[in-house]
């Protein structure tokens, strides 16, 4: 990825963002997906208590060569976009580092979102050095104890610090604009740790910060009243008022917090009336847009190439018996009102 490639991707994701409001409530082909995600592996080696995937014991993975081809028509369609690496656990393939020069060589901006389990030295040294444009590391916790609370896998955490040591060392060495990102999610477990995380995250300098507020169990069959009999869920909405009002004065005097204030003020209405917030929240969108985003802006490949742009749907095609672009251009399924899953 070279940096006119990266300008591209931005303009292109501006240009899309701005149709999209139009698109999702007209024409849908006036927009390419500007988020495209590849889960290179459905299964897990962590155990996390907020995420179900681990519990997948089965796939029927794409071999590299699949992978390499729907990367190859990706880039032809939409151009440098960004892309996302993730799963489960996408490290847990022996290839992911293959897969993912593949796409930086291609010039996508590539992000890898992993757990940080399996991140070895020679991973980190790679990654860099093919250009990756942001690695993200969940962080669920300041302290190893919360950390585990909730991915309940031993030793995970010092994993997760030698990874951004690693990562950091090899950034000044190669010289490399690589984004080192960890993403917090906001539960009941780990709510007391959230403004810790914060000023952690700026004392070590190494990596900025994203917080995201706990959804249902990934995973899981669809339920709208999940929250409420959820141990994750926080009921106590005049401590997440506090805990977000300390987060806003710091990414106020310049903590590396990547949430905008909205954002992070959006938290409390979402823990004060679920029922009303909860689309805002899934559709993972900086505005905080309540349109349905689903097939407008983001695309979601699986390990075994099934192509989806909503959870609620049956998947739209398989890469491997069709081009991303002709999947893309029959989504017609999406559009039917009134959508099973919000009305
Ligand atoms: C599904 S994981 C896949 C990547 C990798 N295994 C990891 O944990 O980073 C992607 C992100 O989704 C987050 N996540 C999982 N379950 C969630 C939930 N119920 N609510 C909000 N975020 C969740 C994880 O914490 C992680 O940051
Ligand atoms: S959040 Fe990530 S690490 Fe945890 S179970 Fe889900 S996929 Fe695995």
């Amino acid at each position: 990825m070279n940096r006119l490639d990266h300008v591209r991707a931005r303009v292109l994701g501006i240009i899309n963002s701005r149709l999209a409001p139009f698109a999702a409530r007209g024409d849908k082909n006036l927009v390419k997906p500007t988020y495209i995600c590849f889960k290179l592996s459905e299964r897990c080696n962590s155990k996390c208590i907020h995420c179900d995937i681990w519990k997948n014991q089965q796939e029927d993975p794409l071999t590299i060569h699949e992978w390499f081809r729907t990367l190859d028509n990706i880039r032809e369609w939409v151009g440098p976009t960004h892309v996302v690496f993730t799963g489960g656990e996408s490290f847990l393939r022996r290839d992911t580092l293959d897969i993912v020069k593949h796409a930086t060589g291609l010039g996508l901006v590539c992000e890898v979102l992993t757990n940080g389990l399996l991140t070895e030295r020679h991973h980190c040294e790679e990654l860099v050095k093919a250009n990756v444009d942001q690695v993200t590391i969940s962080l669920d916790g300041v302290t190893p104890e919360t950390h585990f609370a909730v991915r309940r896998v031993p030793g995970m955490y010092d994993k997760i610090l030698r990874t951004l040591d690693d990562l950091d060392e090899f950034r000044l060495k190669h010289k490399a604009r690589l984004k080192i990102l960890l993403k917090m999610v906001i539960m009941r477990p780990n709510l007391h740790e959230a403004v810790a995380m914060a000023d952690w995250v700026k004392a070590k300098g190494q990596a900025a910060l994203r917080y995201q507020p706990i959804e249902q169990s990934y995973a899981q069959a669809e339920n709208l009243n999940w929250y409420k009999d959820s141990d994750l869920w926080i009921t106590d909405v005049a401590r997440v008022k506090a805990v977000v009002g300390e987060l806003v004065q710091r990414k106020q005097a310049g903590f590396p917090i990547r949430n905008t204030v909205e954002n992070l003020q959006s938290m409390i209405q979402y823990f004060e009336n679920p029922d009303r917030e909860m689309r805002k929240v899934q559709n993972h969108d900086e505005r905080g847009s309540d349109l349905c985003l689903s097939g407008v802006s983001s695309m979601v490949i699986a390990s075994n190439g099934d192509v989806r742009w909503c959870f609620q749907m049956s998947p739209a095609g398989n890469v491997k018996t069709h081009r991303p672009q002709e999947i893309w251009k029959n989504r017609p399924e999406c559009w039917k009102q009134p959508c099973p899953w919000f009305g």
